[in-house]
């Protein structure tokens, strides 16, 4: 029996992708193991998103090289973000790997497998000319959520990001396709799926029918058994009212909205090419807050990106301070060779980034702490997930509104359970709460 390890970075597509990847392994046989050590196989599922997930990643490239000096029969194959944009020259900075898939390729890796076995050569394929996606089955690492791709790549080509890049152009899957994944998800026990797409909002408009997001979320309305549909990410550009008023209606999408703003400043967010301003963004909120039942929004924001001065970004702490954030994802921008941004004059220094960044996450906990606060002495129903990695007397679990909740363990506590949970304590990104019996 052979035995496969896989390392996963960067976002849930990624995570998505290694479980597909994980699924076709075990179709001819391999077995996952938890020990790298001794694979047959190990596989690093790479992130190019900032430089710091390439960084890791070549680091842990590094180390594999000892162990494939002590195993010569060892495969290591480098899929995902990484091996799209490198490619070939993933092969110059480490001969020791040999396989390289890109990704619109992870359905060949079996091939690629036997290609290495037969011919000891370095094999790639980084074509991206798939124009449907390929219809993947996966072996979910949960019992009770699974990830559910609903569409791959990107058209938005924001100037800083490199993701258009390395996912290609949008394509999206069919309605039915989805339907049926998430109805036999349903029928297996399954309760909590996500959505995932890197803007889910110009889901289906590559069919050019009139399908779109909203349609989706109609037609995973009520599938019995799952409970919750989360889905990620939103782009402000492409979310209309109708589509809002579909979240608003169904009876399973999740109270959680994350909604990516970026920059505060309009003149950034113009070169940033994210076709929207501040003032349509709040006016989108605004909608959704109305409509969505007991919302909780949460963004992501860029500091320091090529040209923002100081008033710019006091325009995105002061964006913070009038939108209310549940929770923000901040991140120091980062120069991807490639793209508009990166070429850019006035790149701001690093220092002045990470004073901005600290400056952003002190304005952003104290409005997390409020918002949770609030939570105090109501009852939320969670999905119990498992025991906390930092405590073992401690459980953890979701609201529908994606907050995380630790209460004591108790026996009559299975995982993926749905119970009503009393919040006896808030803090900025835990809450602590008692189950209460029904
Ligand atoms: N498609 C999603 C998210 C893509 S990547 C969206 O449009 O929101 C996730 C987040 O990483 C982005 O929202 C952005 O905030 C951040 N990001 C992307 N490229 C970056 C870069 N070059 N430097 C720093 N952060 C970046
Ligand atoms: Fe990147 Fe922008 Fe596409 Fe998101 S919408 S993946 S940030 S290009
Ligand atoms: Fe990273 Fe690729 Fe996701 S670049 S963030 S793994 S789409």
């Amino acid at each position: 029996m052979k035995s496969y390890y896989i390392y996963t970075y960067g976002c849930q597509m990624n995570t998505a992708d290694s479980e597909r990847l994980s699924h076709q392994l075990e179709m001819v046989g391999y077995i996952p193991t938890e020990e790298v050590e001794t694979a047959d196989l190990i596989i690093l599922n790479t992130c190019a998103v900032r430089e710091t997930a390439e960084t890791k990643v070549f680091g842990r490239i590094g180390e594999l090289k000892r162990l494939k000096q002590k195993n010569k029969d060892l495969i290591i194959a480098i899929t995902g973000c990484m091996a799209q944009k490198n490619q070939a020259d993933m092969f110059k900075r480490a001969p020791h790997i040999d396989i390289v898939l890109g990704t619109h390729n992870i359905q060949h890796i079996n091939e690629m497998i036997d290609e290495v076995q037969r011919t000891h050569q370095h094999q790639i394929n980084v074509d991206m000319d798939n124009t449907v996606l390929p219809e993947l089955k996966a072996k979910p690492n949960g019992t009770f959520f699974a990830w559910v791709p609903i569409m791959n790549g990107c058209n938005k080509f924001c100037t800083y990001c490199i993701v258009p890049h390395v996912r290609g152009r949008e394509i999206s899957r069919p309605v039915e396709a989805i339907v049926k994944e998430v109805t036999e998800l349903g029928a297996k026990g399954f309760k909590e799926i996500t959505l995932l797409g890197q803007n889910v909002n110009s889901y289906g408009l590559d069919f050019k029918n009139g399908t779109d997001f909203g349609t989706l979320v109609d037609a995973l309305d009520g599938i019995p058994g799952i409970e919750r549909i989360r889905y990620m990410t939103s782009h402000p550009q492409d979310m209309t009212k109708s589509m809002i008023d579909a979240l608003g209606r169904s009876s399973n999408i999740v109270t959680h909205l994350h909604l990516p703003i970026q920059s505060g400043s309009n003149r950034i967010l113009q070169k940033m090419n994210r076709h929207y301003t501040v003032e349509h963004y709040k006016e989108l909120l605004e909608y959704c807050r109305k409509t969505i039942k007991d919302v909780v929004v949460t963004t992501d924001i860029i500091v320091g990106f090529p040209g923002e001065t100081d008033d710019d970004f006091a325009e995105t702490l002061q964006l913070l301070k009038d939108v209310r954030y549940d929770m923000a994802y901040t991140f120091i921008y980062s120069k991807r060779s490639g793209t508009p941004a990166a070429t850019m004059d006035e790149q701001v220094p690093e220092e002045v980034k990470r004073v901005r960044l600290q400056q952003l996450m002190d304005v952003q906990n104290e409005i997390s702490l409020d918002l949770n606060k609030e939570m105090e002495n109501h009852v939320f129903d969670i999905i119990v997930e498992g025991p906390s990695a930092k405590d073992e007397t401690m459980w953890f679990g979701r609201t529908s509104g994606n907050k995380m909740v630790l209460f004591p363990k108790d026996e009559s506590l299975a995982v993926g359970m749905t119970v009503p949970v009393y919040i006896d304590k808030a803090q900025t990104w835990v809450c602590y709460g008692t189950i209460q019996k029904r």
